[in-house]
């Protein structure tokens, strides 16, 4: 599975956020990414309905690859991969978090944003992190300057990535791919506008090819 990811991420740099209340949301929205062109989902696990939606989207949209996000600990880990999820994502560095993704095989991708972070996650053998919050914690002139040293990691900026900044990230050699929930707006999920989400899945994609053809 990590490798599949891997070259979906290659071919597609984005990993959209999805946070729902209710199933059917989680399933339409990933419907309507996946349509766009961005099959790797992020169910947060920020809501009361979050184990259930990634149950629902791990099983009704084979289209996607649902993994979990924001988890905060190991007990969660086991429960997201017990409901589906083919891959793990924290805001921070957890160990037994990390270890429990391992055991099963399946990828995770920790959040770091200092030097001390990113060299207890090179220790633990991890090739890919979430630079998290990413434009606050110094934007594309930090993550240069982490990617200078931390040579054979690669990252996943989330946190405050948009369409403005989006070009800018992915020229980073390092980046694998960007996450976040700008593809997701609030607005449009309670509007329950999907064409509007798969819009903005649209528009990322065309702006990811473009950086990648700057790139080569
Ligand atoms: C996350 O969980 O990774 C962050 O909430 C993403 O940040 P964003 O909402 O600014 O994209």
């Amino acid at each position: 599975m990590k490798d599949r990811i891997a070259s979906l991420l290659q071919q597609t740099p984005l990993i959209a956020l999805v946070q729902a209340d209710d199933t059917d949301t989680a399933v339409c929205t990933s419907r309507a990414l996946a349509a766009g062109g961005i099959s790797i989902i992020e169910v947060l696990f920020r809501t009361d309905a979050a184990l259930d939606c990634l149950s629902a989207v791990a099983r009704e949209v084979p289209e996607a690859i649902a993994g979990a996000g924001t988890v905060l600990s190991a007990a969660q880990a086991e429960v997201a991969l017990d409901a589906g999820a083919k891959f793990i994502v924290s805001p921070g560095l957890d160990e037994g978090v990390v270890g429990v993704a391992r055991s099963e095989g399946v990828p995770v991708y920790p959040g770091v944003c200092t030097a001390t972070e990113l060299q207890r996650a090179h220790n633990l053998g991890l090739d890919t992190v979430k630079f998290f919050p990413a434009s606050v914690a110094g934007g594309v002139p930090a993550l240069k300057a982490l990617s200078s040293v931390f040579r054979s990691m690669r990252f996943i900026p989330t946190g405050g990535v948009s369409p403005g900044n989006l070009a800018d990230f992915l020229a980073i050699p390092a980046v694998l791919a960007c996450g976040g929930s700008w593809l997701t707006p609030a607005s449009l999920i309670r509007d329950r506008d999907f064409e509007g989400i798969g819009r903005l899945a649209r528009e990322a994609v065309s702006i990811a090819e473009k950086a990648r053809q700057n790139k080569k």
